[in-house]
């Protein structure tokens, strides 16, 4: 790692990249439709503007996965059963979506939400499908379980710009603790290794590989360990704050990593997910990836139309003036999320 910087997009994950911005790398891969898109996407995440359609499309597809990580809201059944509701999003309704997204020049999206995406047959049809559509950057977050060499050519052929593998852990032992039912994280390790010698022998630029972790009182100890396994390995290295998947504060609170428990108490929060992106939860939606958002919920998907509708609504208007004059305690949800999020928060919790 020569240089050494980095970057947040939503203020929750952050990626360390080596040698250049991944961001950079990705411009100079791509060329200028990339760069104007970053730089589109800083104003909205700055709320100078607000763009006429999402900027980004997250799918949270379905809510199927092998693993149970005790921390994520699929490693407990009843509460997925309590917040989610509708089907699953199938290729019809994927192709929907994207053909509206790609109506109106929609750069980004994530085929993936709180499953496991390469439990879906055929992903990388999907991935081919938004790439031909002209989508630029198409993301992917993976357990690196399901990804065999097969499957990673198929990948490595589709337009997928970013592949990240969440590990959570150096040591073995910790890896079982945090990734319940996981498969050993030595065959993940190798999976991820598999995945990078096919792109080098295949010379493909794309997509850039990540690792990612989780930051949480669990593993903390293990995370320099981490870094400096990867960093030479990986385009990028990502850690993520944690934040409990529901508001059940009395069950999840153990998992608060010691920086978060200890933490200055905010003095603003402003959220941008709403500027950039909507959720589409199976059939609804949202102005944020978070679980328990049902209140938030701004329209269903279906009709031809529904993305920019429900994005242009007023209830999505709402929500983004609420935030751009930080009162998010004005919206229980919002107010449940940022108190989640920031434990020793004092602007007006309840
Ligand atoms: C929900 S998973 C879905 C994709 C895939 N199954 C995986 O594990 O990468 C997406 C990302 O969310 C992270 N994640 C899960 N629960 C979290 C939590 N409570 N706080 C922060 N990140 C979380 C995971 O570590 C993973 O990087
Ligand atoms: S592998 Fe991903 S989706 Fe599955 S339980 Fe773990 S974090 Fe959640
Ligand atoms: S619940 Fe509110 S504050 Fe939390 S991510 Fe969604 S919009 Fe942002």
């Amino acid at each position: 790692m020569t240089k050494k910087s980095s970057y947040t997009t939503d203020g929750k994950v952050v990626t360390l990249s080596s040698e250049k911005d991944v961001n950079l790398r990705l411009a100079e891969i791509i060329g200028k439709k990339f760069s104007d898109y970053r730089d589109e996407w800083d104003k909205a995440n700055n709320m100078e503007i607000v763009t006429d359609f999402p900027l980004f499309l997250h799918l949270d597809m379905n809510q199927e996965c092998n693993y149970k990580c005790p921390h994520c809201i699929i490693g407990t059944p009843a509460e997925v059963k309590e917040y989610y509701e509708g089907d699953y999003i199938n290729f019809d309704s994927f192709k929907k979506i994207i053909d509206e997204g790609s109506e109106h020049n929609c750069p980004s999206m994530e085929p993936q939400g709180n499953n496991e995406p390469f439990l879906i047959k055929d992903l990388h049809k999907y991935i081919e499908y938004a790439h031909n559509k002209g989508f630029i950057d198409i993301m992917l977050n993976n357990n690196g379980s399901a990804l065999t060499s097969k499957r990673s050519s198929q990948v490595l052929d589709s337009g997928l710009t970013r592949l990240r593998f969440s590990l959570d852990a150096h040591t073995p032992e910790t890896y079982s603790k945090v990734r319940v039912g996981s498969i050993p994280l030595e065959r993940v390790i190798r999976n991820i290794e598999t995945f990078l010698e096919l792109r080098a022998k295949g010379n493909y630029k794309l997509p850039l590989v990540g690792v990612s972790f989780c930051k949480m009182k669990q593993n903390e100890h293990e995370l320099d360990d981490f870094i400096n396994f990867w960093k030479n390995k990986v385009d990028m290295i990502s850690v993520q704050t944690y934040v409990p998947p529901t508001p059940n504060i009395d069950k999840y609170k153990i998992y608060y990593s010691t920086d978060q428990l200890n933490s200055e108490p905010i003095n603003e929060f402003k959220c941008v997910q709403p500027f950039q992106r909507v959720v589409i939860k199976n059939q609804s939606i949202a102005p944020c990836c978070v679980s328990f958002n049902k209140n938030l919920i701004i329209g269903q998907i279906g009709k031809k139309g529904a993305i920019h509708k429900a994005w242009n609504s007023e209830k999505m208007n709402n929500i983004r003036d609420l935030h751009k004059r930080g009162e998010f305690y004005l919206d229980k949800t919002c107010n449940d999320c940022v108190n989640l999020i920031y434990p020793n928060n004092q602007i007006p919790r309840n």
